[in-house]
């Protein structure tokens, strides 16, 4: 059985807009599965089809083995759902939020208690859980909203953009708990970000979706290594001999591609590591001075560029897609 397995699901919202198109996904028990993509492109509606929120157009969705259409009972009974936006009541304390969510949920009475005081051990919110929400930071606010989607001890966790709008320590702290909440409930994980580093850092395999399409579905490291190539940047003191230096290096065995700007020269390699001592080498040899040099392995935000062509944190204008396609072209072994 899967966590969450969808079989050509879409949606179509009444004015006609196809948000989710056709996706397929398989997510293994146990995993943090993402899905990444930039703003409008289907994370939020797909999540509301599998929290039962939302009936799908056509297609299947299976969530902890159960059907969304035709089980959402029991789905609801498998799942925790962590909102986009924050749905606590800002003026009840941490644990009153808690203690209705429960009520609302009609867990036991008798449990309740007990498990209240675990999930905020957890996510360390002990110390304020009789204060106000009002009086919490963002990211206490993220953590009381994370572990209300705990509460009754779901198989399925869905976490709607957890870190949106935090700062990074903040982000961190949230990953941190997200892992930690992982580890000691041995629960499925499905979140949406928007958030590269997001993806990468915390999930064991990402769906790239745009325009509620999936592009590809990988672990972030084997998508990161199909890409190919590594980059290495290096300035040097003066352009004399800089063209004897270029042809040397083209020359050289694991270099893909060389170009040069000015000072700069920038290598496409398989393995940068190894194209750097050739580097001092070859300019040793033709006694040019290296100045810095640094090398860049490629970034989920150059897999996200080369499957939809343009950039995950923002629109770019003409003259950057341009230089993203040339630096596309370079990756691509
Ligand atoms: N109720 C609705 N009726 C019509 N269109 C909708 C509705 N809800 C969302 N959409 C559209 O569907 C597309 C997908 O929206 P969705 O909220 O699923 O995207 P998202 O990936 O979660 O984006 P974000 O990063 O902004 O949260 C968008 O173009 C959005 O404008
Ligand atoms: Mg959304």
């Amino acid at each position: 059985m899967y966590a969450v397995e969808t079989r050509s699901l879409s949606k179509v919202y009444r004015n006609g807009l196809k948000a989710v198109d056709e996706i397929s996904i398989k997510i293994e028990e146990g995993e943090i599965f993402g899905f990444l993509g930039p703003n409008g492109a289907g994370k939020s509606t797909t999540i509301m089809i599998l929290t039962t929120l939302l009936k799908p157009t056509s297609g299947m969705a299976y969530v902890a083995g159960f059907d969304v259409v035709t089980q959402a009972k029991q789905v609801r009974q498998n799942i925790g759902y962590v909102q986009q936006d924050s749905t606590v009541d800002e003026y009840l304390t941490g644990r009153e939020n808690l203690q209705l969510q429960a009520r609302l949920n009609h867990m036991p009475k008798n449990s309740v208690n007990e498990r209240i005081d675990e999930i905020l051990d957890l996510v360390e919110l002990s110390d304020r859980q009789h204060d106000a929400v009002v009086t919490y930071s963002g990211g206490m606010r993220k953590r009381l909203d994370i572990v209300g989607g705990l509460l009754h001890r779901p198989k399925v966790l869905f976490l709607d953009e957890p870190t949106l709008g935090l700062d990074i320590q903040t982000r961190y702290k949230i990953w941190d708990y997200i892992r930690k909440i992982h580890k000691e409930f041995g629960i499925s994980i499905f979140l949406t970000t928007h958030y590269m580093e997001e993806a990468d850092k915390l999930c064991d395999n990402i769906s790239i979706i745009d325009h509620g399409k999936i592009k590809v579905t990988d672990s972030p490291k084997s998508l990161k290594n199909a890409l190919g190539n590594e980059v290495v940047v290096f300035e040097v003191d003066s352009d004399l001999k800089l063209g004897d230096l270029l042809s040397e290096l083209k020359k050289a065995s694991l270099v893909k591609d060389v170009t040069a700007e000015g000072y700069e020269v920038t290598i496409f390699s398989p393995s940068g590591n190894q194209v750097m001592p050739k580097i001092f080498e070859i300019a040793g040899k033709l006694g040019i001075k290296i100045e810095s040099i640094t090398l860049t392995k490629p970034t989920l935000d150059d897999v996200f560029l080369s499957y939809t062509g343009r950039e995950l944190r923002e629109e770019s204008n003409g003259y950057n897609r341009k230089k993203e396609r040339e630096k596309m072209r370079r990756l691509r072994a």
